[in-house]
C-alpha cells in the first residue's frame, strides 16, 4: 500500500519503529462475517460492505482467514488452488476490489498463508499420489508401511486418528499432521519452496500487505519420524532443524527490496520465548512476530478439550514473561481469542452479569501490553461462546472428530465430551457475526451454514453501538490511543503485584511518561491498596462510566497517567 492515509505509513518516518508496532489487526473469518448473496456463507462482498464499520473502529489491518478454492473440510485451511478465490467467497476481481477499497480507507489486507499442507485435491498432490516415480512424488511425505503393514510411525493427527493415511494407488502412506484431506508438503524439496515463494510474490504484486502464516513452525520436520515425537510438550514434529533457514530463505526470496512494507506473523504452536526471540529478531529477517500458545494452554489439562479452571496468576505472569523475553529483541503479538479459540469474554470474563465490564477489562489489559494487538471479529461487541445442545449442530472437523473418537472408541459419556466442546470448541468463535436483531442476526438472508448464537437479539452491533456502555466504542478508544501515544505502542512493561489473585496491574514507561493499568479481575469489588499511589494521577481511560476514584468495582479497569 503506497498511498497510506490516517492509519498508514506516511508519518511512520517520525520513529524508527516499524509501522506495525502502532497497528491493530482485525481478523475476519470470511465464512461467518457477512453474506452478500444469501447463500448462508459469508463472502468478499459482505466484507466490502462492512469496511466502513472497520474504518470507524479504526483498525489498520484486516487479516483474512483463507478465501482460496478449497473443498472446505477445514473451512479453507485445506487449499486446492493457491492462485484463485473460492467461488463461495467471490472471484479474483471481487478480491481486487476489496483490496482497493480497503486501501482507500487506509486499511491493509493480510492473507492467510497455509503452506505446511495443501488440500488432497490440490493438483500438486494429485500428481504426487499418481505414481512413485512422478516428478512431484517428493513434494509430500510418502513412506512405505512398516513390516506388519502399519503406518510408518505412531504420530497422531491434530484432528484425532493417525497422522498417516495409506494410499491404495501406490501402497504407501502419506503424512498429514491435520486431517487426512490435508497432506503435509515436503519443505526439504527446493522446488516446493520455490513454488511457494513465487505464489507469495504474486499475491504481493496483486496488492496484499503481508501474510499470517499457518502453523509455520511445522514446515521443518524431523524427518527421521521417530515414534512418540509428536506428543505432549516435546512436540518433536515442530521446529525441525531447518526452520530458521527456511524462513530466512522465504524472507529473502519474497520480501527482498520490499522490506518494512509488509506484516508477517507466524502461527507457531509450542514456540518458546527463546525461539520467539530468534524468529522475530529483525536482524535475522524471519518474521515480524509470532502467535505463541502458552497463555491459551493454561486452562487445559492433558487434552485441549479437557477444560480446567484458569489460574489467573499463571496467566498474567506468563504474559509478563513474554513481555520481558521480547523486550530487547523481537516483538510480541497480542491475542486472547481467534477462530481456533473460545470467545475471550466467556473464557476469561463473566459473560452473564458482567459481560460488558469484563469484555472491556480484557480489551484494556491486552491492548496496553507491548506488541501488536489482534481483535477477532465480534470481540469488539463482546460476543460470547455458544452451547449447542447436540454435536449435530457443530461443523468444526476438530470438534466432530474428537467427539466421535471419545464417544465411540473410548466410551466417554456424550455429555462430558459435549461439555469439553462447549468450553474449548472452535465453533464458539465461528458462529455468524451479529450485526443486528433481525433474523439470523443480519448475517444472511439465507440459511446460515452454522446456527447463529441464540443470544444475538441482545448482543449485536446495532444494540452495542446504541448503548451508553458500548464495547465497540471502548475498543475504538483503545485503538486510537495506540495510534496517538508512543508509550502505549513502545513503552517498557513492568508487571506489578504479580502474585495478587485478582488484581492485574502493570506500568508502561517511555521517557518521562508512565502509564498505569489496574484491573479487578473479579465479580467482587477490590478495596485493597493499589501497588502504586494514584493520588493526583490523571485517568486516561476507564471501563465504568462514572469513575468514583474509589475501590475498583467488579471487572473495573482503569488506565492512569502517573
Ligand atoms: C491452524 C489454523 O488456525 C486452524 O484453523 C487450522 O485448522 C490448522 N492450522 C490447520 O491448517
Amino acid at each position: 500500500m503506497t498511498d497510506a492515509t490516517e492509519n498508514g505509513t506516511k508519518d511512520d518516518t517520525s520513529t524508527a519503529a516499524p509501522w506495525w508496532t502502532r497497528a491493530v489487526v482485525y481478523q475476519v473469518y470470511p465464512r461467518s462475517f457477512a453474506d452478500s448473496d444469501g447463500d448462508g456463507i459469508g463472502d468478499l462482498g459482505g466484507i466490502r460492505s462492512r469496511l466502513g464499520y472497520l474504518a470507524k473502529l479504526g483498525v489498520d489491518v484486516i487479516w483474512l482467514s483463507p478465501v482460496y478454492p478449497s473443498p472446505q473440510h477445514d473451512n479453507g485451511y485445506d487449499i486446492r488452488d493457491y492462485e484463485d478465490i473460492d467461488p463461495v467467497f467471490g472471484s479474483l476481481s471481487d478480491f481486487d476490489e476489496l483490496v482497493a477499497d480497503a486501501h482507500s480507507r487506509g486499511i491493509r489486507i493480510v492473507m492467510d498463508l497455509v503452506v505446511n499442507h495443501t488440500s488432497d485435491e490440490h493438483a500438486w498432490f494429485q500428481e504426487s499420489r499418481s505414481s512413485t516415480d512422478n516428478p512431484k512424488r517428493d513434494w509430500y511425505w510418502w513412506r512405505a508401511p512398516r513390516e506388519d503393514g502399519s503406518a510408518p510411525n505412531d504420530w497422531t493427527s491434530a484432528f484425532s486418528g493417525p497422522a498417516w493415511t495409506l494410499d491404495e494407488a501406490t501402497g504407501e502412506y502419506y503424512l498429514h499432521l491435520f486431517a487426512k484431506q490435508q497432506p503435509d508438503l515436503n519443505w526439504e524439496n527446493p522446488d516446493v519452496r520455490q513454488a511457494v515463494y513465487a505464489m507469495m510474490r504474486r499475491w504481493l504484486d496483486r496488492g496484499v500487505d503481508g501474510f499470517r502464516m499457518d502453523v509455520i513452525n511445522l514446515i521443518a520436520k524431523r524427518a527421521e519420524f521417530i515414534d512418540g515425537e509428536n506428543r505432549g510438550a516435546g512436540l518433536g514434529f515442530t521446529m525441525g532443524p531447518q526452520i530458521h533457514e527456511f524462513l530466512q530463505e522465504m524472507n529473502r526470496e519474497v520480501f527482498a527490496g520490499r522490506e518494512g512494507e509488509y506484516l508477517t506473523v507466524g502461527e507457531m504452536p509450542g514456540v518458546s520465548i527463546e525461539d520467539a526471540v530468534l524468529f522475530t529478531d529483525p536482524d535475522r529477517a524471519e518474521v515480524d512476530m509470532v502467535f505463541q500458545f502458552e497463555h491459551v494452554s493454561l486452562d487445559s489439562g492433558a487434552h485441549k478439550f479437557d477444560a480446567i479452571p484458569l489460574d489467573f496468576v499463571a496467566l498474567k505472569t506468563n504474559l509478563a514473561r513474554w513481555q520481558d523475553g521480547l523486550a530487547e529483541r523481537g516483538w510480541n503479538s497480542l491475542y486472547l481469542n481467534n477462530h481456533d479459540q473460545p470467545r475471550l469474554v466467556s473464557r476469561f470474563g463473566n459473560d452473564e452479569q458482567y459481560r460488558v465490564e469484563s469484555a472491556t477489562l480484557w480489551g484494556l489489559v491486552l491492548h496496553l501490553h507491548r506488541g501488536t494487538p489482534y481483535i477477532y471479529q465480534g470481540e469488539e461487541i463482546g460476543m460470547t461462546n455458544v452451547r449447542f445442545e447436540s454435536i449435530e449442530y457443530y461443523r468444526d472437523i476438530e470438534s466432530i472428530n474428537h467427539y466421535r473418537e471419545a464417544v465411540e472408541e473410548f466410551d466417554a459419556s456424550p455429555a462430558s465430551v459435549l461439555a469439553g466442546v462447549h468450553a474449548r470448541g472452535r465453533d464458539n468463535a465461528r458462529t455468524p457475526m451479529h450485526w443486528d436483531a433481525s433474523e439470523h442476526a443480519g448475517f444472511t438472508t439465507g440459511k446460515p451454514w452454522i446456527e447463529v448464537n441464540p443470544n444475538y437479539p441482545e448482543i449485536n452491533v446495532e444494540a452495542d453501538r446504541a448503548s451508553s456502555s458500548s464495547v465497540f466504542d471502548f475498543y475504538r478508544k483503545l485503538i486510537a490511543l495506540r495510534h496517538e501515544n508512543e508509550t502505549v505502542a513502545l513503552g517498557d512493561f513492568e508487571l506489578l503485584a504479580p502474585s495478587h489473585p485478582t488484581l492485574y496491574a502493570f506500568t508502561r514507561t517511555r521517557g518521562t511518561e508512565t502509564l498505569l493499568v489496574v484491573a479487578n479481575v473479579s465479580d467482587d469489588a477490590f478495596d485493597g491498596d493499589l501497588p502504586v499511589d494514584v493520588t493526583g494521577a490523571g485517568l486516561v481511560l476507564g471501563n465504568y462510566a462514572n469513575d468514583t476514584g474509589g475501590p475498583l468495582r467488579p471487572w473495573e479497569a482503569r488506565l492512569y497517567r502517573l
